[in-house]
């Protein structure tokens, strides 16, 4: 028993400090877009809400461009000179692997120098310190705070922080939310529409199972073209507790003619949830709830209807008591790819996912990693490039890039 019940009650300053923020987190995405922005420039990214079709193509073409520039040594020299005075901090207070590293690397890239805190237990808030005392601290030291948290909001928070000191005429950095608790990873997003752009484009053998054949492919597929508008989007697994699902449909919704199937147990905690219904559907976007790859849509099963599939990962960690029993009643195993299901796939069809996949679970099997279709760890790469693409972006070194990358290769 706590010796000091009543002190265990009261809100703790970080949750006061969240609850000061309250009424501008609770306004909708498009009135906040103009706060995230300085002189029309992205400054913070917290949502994926914040891209249009125009900006995504843009940043594409950017990370496009530090990829060629990356591969010889003139470019690599012009990159790295071009943010070599900023400082980064990574503030991960939840496990990564890729988005940390593909930051990391994507500083390193335009020679931004890091630092990290990933454990909290190393830093002042052990004494005490508020995590909005900590980001200021940051903010002190760094040119950019890059944050992933289990607070949905503390992203978001963190950014009006900075909007307030810059107003006061204090020091004021931008924020990038890289996972904000069940809520959005855009920058996730991000890399998931850099990978469709690329393997849509059915130009590059790496980045496409059908690079040269896309004439071919449309004797079969007379429907297909060039883009990710017209296109059959799949999500399958844990669509309820995925944030990288969320964020990525929400920048789905740009493109003109894109139908999202969803694949997921017919479960309150799996499924999708209600809010991201809503959204879908007050977009007009065509949508379809299913629970197996089986369930014809038009007469066809949804398996062969795809024209890219995301598989996602059953996020255990996620997982209470009362959800443990529902699970037990309920065939996961309909959420596993196998060799059969791809067989039947379109010969195109990228598969995705975020990552990490879960061993014990297998949802994607390694056997199938070798299918010229398996995206996933080129998407991964990718989330280097576009990653590096939007700081150039944020710091306003994009146009210099461009400048640089028709000058010296396009013209060369
Ligand atoms: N996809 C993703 O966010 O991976 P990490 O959790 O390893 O960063």
């Amino acid at each position: 028993m706590s010796s000091h019940p009543a002190a265990d009650q009261s809100p703790t300053q970080d949750e006061l400090d969240l609850l000061h923020y309250k009424s501008r987190i609770d306004r909708p995405v498009r009135i906040k877009i103009p706060e995230l922005q300085r002189d029309e420039r992205l400054r913070h990214v917290i949502f994926s809400g914040q891209f249009n079709a125009d900006m995504l193509e843009e940043l594409g073409g950017t990370a496009d461009k530090i990829r060629v520039l990356s591969k010889i040594r003139e470019g690599q020299d012009f990159l790295i000179k071009l943010l070599h005075h900023k400082r980064a901090m990574l503030y991960f207070t939840q496990p990564s692997t890729r988005t940390f590293l593909s930051f990391m690397s994507a500083c390193q890239i335009l020679g931004i120098t890091c630092n990290e805190v990933r454990d909290p237990t190393t830093s002042s808030e052990t004494k005490g310190e508020t995590r909005f005392d900590s980001i200021r601290m940051f903010s002190s030291y760094f040119d950019l705070i890059i944050m992933r948290s289990k607070l949905a909001s503390l992203a978001e928070s963190c950014a009006y922080l900075m909007n307030d000191l810059d107003e006061t005429g204090n020091r004021s950095v931008p924020i990038i939310n890289a996972g904000s608790g069940a809520d959005e990873h855009p920058t996730q997003a991000l890399l998931d529409i850099y990978t469709l752009q690329r393997t849509f484009q059915f130009s590059d053998p790496k980045d496409s199972p059908v690079s040269s054949r896309f004439e071919e492919l449309r004797k079969d597929h007379p429907d297909l073209t060039r883009g990710l508008s017209h296109k059959v989007y799949g999500f399958c697994g844990d669509i309820g507790r995925g944030r990288t699902v969320r964020s990525l449909v929400s920048l789905l919704t740009n493109y003109s003619n894109a139908t999202i199937i969803f694949i997921a147990p017919d479960d309150p905690t799996l499924a999708l949830k209600d809010d991201l219904r809503r959204r879908l559907i007050d977009r007009g976007v065509r949508m379809f709830e299913v629970d197996s790859f089986e369930e014809p849509i038009d007469g066809i099963p949804v398996i062969q209807k795809l024209d890219a599939l995301y598989m996602t990962r059953i996020q255990k960690e996620h997982n209470n008591p009362s959800d443990e029993q529902h699970f037990a009643q309920l065939d996961l195993s309909r959420y596993k790819l196998s060799h059969d299901l791809v067989s039947r796939m379109k010969p195109y069809a990228p598969i995705l996912h975020p990552f990490p996949r879960d061993q014990h679970f297998g949802e994607i099997p390694p056997e199938i990693d070798d299918d010229p279709r398996a995206m996933y760890f080129r998407q991964a790469r990718n989330g280097m490039w576009i990653r590096a693409a939007l700081l150039a972006t944020i710091f306003g070194v994009d146009h210099q890039i461009s400048r640089y990358y028709h000058e010296e290769i396009a013209h060369a």
